[in-house]
Formats: C-alpha cells, structure tokens, sequence
C-alpha cells in the first residue's frame, strides 16, 4: 500500500462521534483498505455500521480522529479549502436520494454540471455541445425518452439513474455511489446494478460502492471491504470473499442465496 496506484487509501481511520446523552459512539475503528485506480471497491455491512460515515472521509466532510485518508495521492488533511472543493469536482456523488433539482427537468439537471463548470471556468456556453453531451449521457443511462421530465414524475430507481447521469457529467475521476439499490423494487435493483456493471466495463472509473445490497456489491466490485462492529471484517478480492469462511462473511453471503432477498434496511 502507498507505493502502488491507488486512488483512495485509508490507513487505520479512526472515528468517533460525541453523542447528545454524553459519552461517544466509537463508528470507525482503524479502518484500513484501499481502492485502486480504474477499480470498483463495494463496501458492505448492516445498516448503521458507517458506511456512509466512510464515503463522507473521502470527500473530506469528515475529518478522521486518528489516521491518514488518501486520496489522489495526498492526504486529506493536507488539502486547504480551495482544494477540497477543486477534488470534489473530480468525485461524482451519487447520494441515496438522488438529490436532484426537483424544479429541473431531467436533461437541465444533468446539464447542471456542465454548466456550473462553464460558469466557473469562466468559458463561454455552446449550447449544442450542452445538449448533445446530455443527449449521449441520457442514452448511457437508458434515459433518453425522459429528458423532458420532472424528476418527481420519475421512479425512485429511475432518479438515481438521472444522479449517475448527472455525476458522470463533471466527467469525474471517481465515482461514490451510496446505497443506489435500496428502497427500490428487485427488478429496479437489477436495473441499477446492471447500469453500474455497464457503466464499469465502458469508463473503468474508480468507483466506491457504499451498500447492504450484497448480490450489488458481489456483481460488480474487484475487491470487497466488509465493515463490521466498526472495523473491517473482511478486505479481498471476490474470489477471496467466496471462499472466505468468517462467520460475518458467510453470514452475509446467505442473503445472496435467498430468493428476492434484501438485505435488512429496505422496506
Ligand atoms: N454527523 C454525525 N454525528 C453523530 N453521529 C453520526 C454522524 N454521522 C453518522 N453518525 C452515526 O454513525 C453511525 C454510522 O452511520 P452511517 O450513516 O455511516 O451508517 P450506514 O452504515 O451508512 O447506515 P445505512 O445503511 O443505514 O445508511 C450511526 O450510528 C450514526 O448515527
Ligand atoms: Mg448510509
């Protein structure tokens, strides 16, 4: 680790929170792993295990108590503001809600990026070239024929579809998805994971999956973290997570075997 091309590194990340009846909730507890460029990384575990806590390190909205966060190369806390906000650019979010502009149509929302990054740059608006980058962004997520749409017409499986589009437009470095199958039905699950798996063999963009979607994490990640009782449990590639016979890893594994199963959390 550290020599190696990755893109994000955790060495031993240690967080804990203060909580409002006194005393603090320990959630990370020297966290290590890491994610190669060009790589897909899921990272499982229960709900409340803080795999969102995780993702937020990585973009630097959570500090670490003790412990390094790497990522393009430097260590988070080296970064000053100006340059937090210059990575964050490079990291496309894909949050658990979406996050659309619900005033936007589909096609404005995902021109959104574009746009706000003409007006930062200063560059002058070719709106040809706007329309015709959402255009093929709408048709890699399958979404072409909802350009015209409000985002509270559309689905909770489809909004997500439109926030990967949306991400993808800031043409990122690397890409966080956070839970992109959950309150949704199996087959929009499917659906997403699919879209994830093509958008991987087409852009090979480091990706970190954040879910207790194990059949989503198993589909589509070259290594797996497990995060259990705040630390991690388990770190390897698939074919490791296969064979592995940790009680947490099997234990997580059966869900796969069950028939429409999933996990926990979803309604
Ligand atoms: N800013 C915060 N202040 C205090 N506690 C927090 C904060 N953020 C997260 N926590 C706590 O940290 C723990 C982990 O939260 P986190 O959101 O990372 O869980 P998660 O694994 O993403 O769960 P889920 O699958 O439900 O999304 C929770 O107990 C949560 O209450
Ligand atoms: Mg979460």
């Amino acid at each position: 680790m550290g020599q190696t091309d990755n893109f994000i590194e955790f060495h031993q990340v240690t967080k804990s929170f203060f909580l409002a009846e006194g005393g603090q909730q320990i959630v990370l507890e020297e966290v290590s792993f890491f994610v190669p460029r060009g790589e897909t990384v899921a990272i499982l575990g229960r709900s409340g295990v803080g795999k969102s806590v995780t993702l937020k390190h990585i973009i630097g909205f959570l500090k670490p108590d003790s412990g390094r966060v790497i990522v393009a190369g430097r260590d988070l806390s080296d970064y000053d503001e100006e340059q937090l906000s210059e990575l964050r650019r490079r990291i496309g979010l894909v949050f658990q809600s979406g996050a659309l502009f619900d005033s936007l149509t589909v096609a404005e929302n995902v021109a959104f990026p574009l746009r706000e990054r003409a007006r930062l740059d200063g560059a002058e608006l070719d709106e040809e070239e706007v329309e015709r980058r959402v255009h093929s962004l709408l048709e890699t997520v399958d979404l072409d024929e909802y350009a015209d749409a409000m985002p509270t017409d559309l689905s909770m499986g489809l909004r997500r579809a439109v926030a990967i589009a949306r991400a993808l437009a800031s043409e990122p470095d690397c890409i966080l998805y956070d839970e992109p199958t959950t309150m949704v039905d199996p087959l929009m699950a499917q659906m997403i994971t699919a879209l994830i798996l093509r958008l991987k063999e087409r852009f090979h963009k480091t990706s970190v999956v954040v879910t207790h979607d194990v059949r989503l994490a198993e589909r589509v990640a070259d290594r797996l973290v497990m995060l259990h009782q705040g630390r991690v449990a388990f770190f390897g590639t698939p074919e490791e997570w296969q064979r592995s016979n940790q009680p947490e890893v099997e234990s997580f594994r059966s869900l796969d075997a069950l028939p429409g199963a999933q996990p926990a959390t979803s309604p």
